[in-house]
Order: C-alpha cells, then sequence, then structure tokens
C-alpha cells in the first residue's frame, strides 16, 4: 500500500514537472521561432512547399501560396501549395491549391512559378497570378486562376503578356488603401508596376518603369514612403539584393543600394515578398526570400528576417532565429521578451 501510494505520489510530481516546463516554454515563446534557413516543418512535419511564395491575411488568419515543389510530385504536373497560420510561424497545409497539366501546350519543362493570390472585394473571388513559361523561358507571360475559395482548387483562366510586355518574375503589392498591383520583370526594360483591373483579371495601367534590372520584386509602404527591394539576374545563384525608395509608387525612385553586405550575397537568400505585420504597438517588416536548392527544389528553404527599417534607409539584418508577436507587432531574438 505504502509503495504503491509512493508511486502515485512521484507520478504526480513528475506530472506537475512536465506542466510546469510545457506552459513555461508556451508562456515564453507564444508561437515558437522563425529559423531562417532551417526545413520549416508544417502541421504535418513535412517542409512547407511554397516557394517563391506570397502571403495575404483573410480575417485573422495568414495565408501563404507557393510553388509546391515536393519530391513525389508528378513531373509533368505544376502545383502551387496553401499553408495556413495565425502567427505567421506554425503553418498548417491547406491544399495544393493548383495541380494541373500544361495548360497552354508549352512542352515538357513548362514553368509555373512565383504564385500570388489577392482577394477581390467586389468579386468575392481569390484570383492568383503566376509566371507560366516554356521551358527556356521565352513565353514571358502571366497566368491567371481563381477561386471562390481561398483555400479551394484554383480554376485556370488564361494567360497574357501584362500590357504587352514580357513578364517573368512577378511580385505582388497591396498598398495601404487596398489597390492592387503587380510588379513584373520585363527584360529588355526593367522592373514594372502596374495597377490590376477592378476585378483583378487584368493588368490595366502602369504606374511606373524602373529601368533597373531586378526580379523578386518585392514593396512596402512604410510611415510615408515605398521601398523596393529586388535580386540581380542570376537565376537560382543568390546575389546582393537591393532597395530604392520613392515618396509616390510612379517615381522618382532613388538610385538602388545593397539591403546587406554585398558579399554575404543577401546570407544566400533571394527576395519574394515583404510582409507588413501591423501590430497594436508597432510594426514589422519581414523580409521573405528563397534559399534555393537547385539540384534538390523541395529542400529549398526559406529566409525571413524582420527588417531594419524607416528614414529612407533598409538593410536585411543577419539571420539567426528569431520570435514574432503578430498581435502587438513585435519582434524579439530572446523568446522572453514581447
Ligand atoms: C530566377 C527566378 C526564379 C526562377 C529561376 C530559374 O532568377 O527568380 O523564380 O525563374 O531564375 O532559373
Amino acid at each position: 500500500m505504502r509503495i504503491k501510494f509512493h508511486t502515485i505520489f512521484s507520478a504526480l510530481l513528475l506530472f506537475q514537472f512536465f506542466l510546469s516546463v510545457n506552459s513555461g516554454f508556451a508562456q515564453a515563446v507564444p508561437g515558437g521561432l522563425i529559423k531562417p534557413g532551417e526545413l520549416w516543418p508544417d502541421n504535418n512535419r513535412n517542409h512547407v512547399q511554397a516557394h517563391g511564395g506570397g502571403i495575404i491575411k483573410v480575417g485573422d488568419t495568414y495565408f501563404w501560396f507557393g510553388e509546391y515543389r515536393a519530391k513525389d510530385n508528378d513531373p509533368d504536373l505544376r502545383y502551387v501549395g496553401c499553408y495556413s497560420s495565425k502567427d505567421l510561424t506554425n503553418w498548417t497545409f491547406r491544399n495544393t491549391v493548383i495541380k494541373i497539366s500544361d495548360p497552354e501546350n508549352l512542352g515538357k519543362n513548362w514553368v509555373l512559378e512565383r504564385p500570388k493570390v489577392y482577394y477581390n472585394k467586389k468579386t468575392q473571388k481569390y484570383v492568383m497570378y503566376m509566371h507560366i513559361d516554356d521551358g527556356n523561358y521565352k513565353l514571358a507571360r502571366v497566368g491567371v486562376a481563381v477561386s471562390d475559395k481561398v483555400d479551394g482548387s484554383y480554376s485556370y483562366l488564361k494567360s497574357f503578356r501584362p500590357l504587352g510586355h514580357e513578364s517573368r518574375d512577378i511580385g505582388q503589392f497591396v498598398d495601404d488603401d487596398g489597390a492592387a498591383y503587380l510588379i513584373f520583370e520585363d527584360r529588355p526594360f526593367g522592373f514594372r508596376i502596374a495597377s490590376l483591373s477592378d476585378d483583378y483579371l487584368n493588368v490595366e495601367k502602369e504606374i511606373c518603369l524602373i529601368p533597373f534590372h531586378m526580379e523578386g520584386g518585392a514593396l512596402i509602404h512604410y510611415k510615408g514612403l515605398y521601398y523596393a527591394i529586388g535580386s540581380a539576374l542570376t537565376g537560382w545563384r543568390p546575389n546582393p539584393n537591393k532597395y530604392a525608395t520613392a515618396t509616390s509608387l510612379a517615381g522618382p525612385w532613388s538610385e538602388f543600394k545593397d539591403i546587406a553586405p554585398p558579399e554575404t550575397l543577401t546570407y544566400g537568400a533571394q527576395s519574394t515578398m515583404i510582409v507588413k505585420v501591423v501590430g497594436d504597438k508597432s510594426t514589422t517588416a519581414i523580409f521573405m526570400g528563397d534559399i534555393w536548392k537547385p539540384s534538390e527544389q523541395w529542400n529549398s528553404s526559406y529566409l525571413w528576417m524582420p527588417l531594419n527599417i524607416g528614414e529612407g534607409k533598409l538593410s536585411l539584418p543577419a539571420p539567426k532565429p528569431w520570435h514574432l508577436d503578430v498581435k502587438s507587432g513585435k519582434w524579439n531574438y530572446t523568446p522572453s521578451a514581447k
């Protein structure tokens, strides 16, 4: 009897110890840490497949879309993955929202890259833009697909050259007033920013041509200034990404400067988007980049870091694990700080 009591007592103590350790951890790191460059497990413990991606917020939930390049993909199909999160750190796999075979007879190595999804309030549809190309990247078009549900199956509608121009890497920008823009790389001329039509199904009006050759285009409107980030054109290999500023999207834009010490080649990453997290205490601008692994794309990882930004200056800190509190909008390297 005495032994039994002792055993139960010890078990209770052990249980209490586990509870305190776990709840202590949960309190110190709500949501956990973002670990740049590491594999990023989703709710199923699979590495997130959302490369060259973009993020939108629907209600209190973030949705991350990107190239779904899982090792066991059917090589004839192209996939777009969709994940959801409330804290931008823990991601739940929702669906492969695109899983299609060559929609325009482009041949074996056809390309679907850099998908970005916009929500159109008027039509209540989710509209996806993506780079569509043949295996030699000669077609240079955008593709458009729509869905009634954010994580539903998107129907492929068409492809075209925006405003008649070549378009390879695309980026997405939604301004603070809700206006939606497409950023696209036009090889002969540079980097274009254009507004979308009312229903978002077309690219309507050019806002600016920045005569600078940049891919992975990303924009943020921060404290009265626009900041544009892009990478040089070096394929899957990293290069020093650069930024410029302007008081209006139409420019004039400042000269381009490095976002990180150039010898680090943007710490091995290439820009894809800047996520603006507006909390009740602060605003954090997150650099979202891809660390490509061309020979095993399914292991390509992500470099997300909070940018140092303000008064016309922008820099990407050296990557290390950090914690984000989406409610306050604050971030910190030390898990306990809020
Ligand atoms: C990169 C581009 C990627 C992909 C790659 C192919 O420059 O950013 O999205 O197109 O080239 O080589």
